[in-house]
């Protein structure tokens, strides 16, 4: 009896974690389709000047961490392409892949805004 209810919870936990996981990746088709550990990888070298955790220390500096996706790769972008100017800026995007962008975007997007 009791191992009957405990495979009816059982299977009732595994249908509610496989529609959580259908949610979720419904959701982030709906977004750039980023890898956020392949963008946590590549963002060792902006952390320098970002910050480990997107939050920036210096006042020039912008704070990335929760912004908006599609906004960073944008701006990514148009370092790269040169569109928006900054010498430091242009002369680090200038070596990204449209992979690595939208992985980047989507790593930033994941960090909370506050920093933490
Ligand atoms: C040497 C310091 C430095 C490094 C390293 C650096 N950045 Fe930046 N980044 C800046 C500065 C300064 C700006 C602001 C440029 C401006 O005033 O237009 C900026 C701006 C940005 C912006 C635009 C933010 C906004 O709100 O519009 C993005 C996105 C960005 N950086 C991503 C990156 C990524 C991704 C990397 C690593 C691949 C990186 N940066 C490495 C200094 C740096």
């Amino acid at each position: 009896m009791s191992a009957n209810k405990t495979a009816t919870g059982a299977s009732r936990t595994m249908k509610m974690l496989t529609s959580a996981a259908l949610l979720a990746s419904s959701f982030s088709t709906s977004t750039l389709a980023g890898d956020i550990e392949a963008g946590k990888a590549s963002a060792a070298i902006c952390a320098s000047c970002h910050g480990a955790a997107g939050i920036s220390t210096m006042d020039m500096w912008p704070n990335l961490a929760g912004q908006k996706t599609a906004y960073l790769a944008k701006q990514m972008t148009a370092f790269r392409d040169g569109v928006r100017k900054d010498s430091v800026m242009n002369s680090i995007a200038i070596d990204l892949s449209d992979a690595d962008i939208d992985n980047l975007a989507a790593y930033y997007n994941s960090l909370p805004a506050g920093g933490g």
